[in-house]
């Protein structure tokens, strides 16, 4: 197997979930642990690639060798993405952002009172579309798509929405595949279709031959 080289290149990876606060002790999140990124930076770092992992609350080790910086909200996510953006070469979006937020933020604990309460959510910004639209041509944009049906079409849309150049879709209903466990299914897809479809292999293997590709496309070019 052709030993991927990514020695000179910048790869920012984003992994884990976001955490969008209601007040000072509650907030909305989702079930990504973060592996499938924490993965991939190391599967960057092994190519020797310069590797800026922004991460989500996880509770996972930094990896060796790599630079982390950790956030809380979309928010900041955006941010710390826009930052390091001009440097990259490649971004590989993993975590799972949160789509909507609280609208408000109480400064207080909110204190419970009638029977129902109803929270109003505003969306967040999405960070992969901004990414997308500020692009250079030599910048390489790795998106995900959790999909629990109509996998290849939504992941498309999705594609082409965000001015992404691969596509790394799961399907989170079968089993061995998606949030939390140590494997994932995937099939990777570019403007012109299907890729890659690999079968359920431990998240680490994953990245290796995402990495893989990756690196092939970027000689390519
Ligand atoms: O962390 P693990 O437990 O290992 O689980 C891995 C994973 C399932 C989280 C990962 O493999 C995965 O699929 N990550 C993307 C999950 C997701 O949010 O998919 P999506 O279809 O909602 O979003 C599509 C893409 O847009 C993603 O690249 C996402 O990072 C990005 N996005 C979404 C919303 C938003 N506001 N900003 C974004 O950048």
């Amino acid at each position: 197997e052709p030993v991927t080289d990514l020695s000179g290149k910048c790869v920012i990876v984003t992994a884990g979930p976001t955490r969008e606060p209601m007040d000072p002790v509650r907030f909305l999140t989702n079930r990504s642990s973060g592996k499938m990124g924490y993965a991939l930076a190391e599967a960057a770092r092994d190519a020797g690639a310069e590797v800026v992992l922004i991460s989500g609350p996880v509770s996972l080790e930094t990896p060796y060798g790599v630079r982390r910086v950790d956030v809380g909200t979309a928010d900041e996510m955006l941010d710390a993405v826009l930052r390091d953006l001009p440097r990259a070469d490649v971004v590989i979006k993993a975590a799972a952002v949160a789509d909507y937020r609280p609208a408000q933020v109480a400064d207080y604990k909110i204190k419970k009172s009638g029977e129902e309460m109803v929270v109003r959510l505003e969306r967040t910004p999405d960070i992969a579309e901004e990414v997308g639209r500020r692009k250079q041509s030599h910048q390489l944009l790795v998106g995900f798509a959790a999909e629990t049906d109509h996998v290849e079409t939504y992941a498309q849309d999705k594609l082409k929405r965000k001015n992404m150049d691969l596509i790394v879709a799961n399907d989170v209903t079968q089993p061995g595949a998606g949030f939390e466990g140590d494997t994932n299914i995937v099939t990777v897809y570019d403007r012109d279709g299907e890729v890659l479809r690999l079968p359920k292999l431990s998240k680490r293997e994953v990245a290796r031959r995402l990495i893989g590709l990756i690196g092939e496309r970027l000689h390519a070019r």
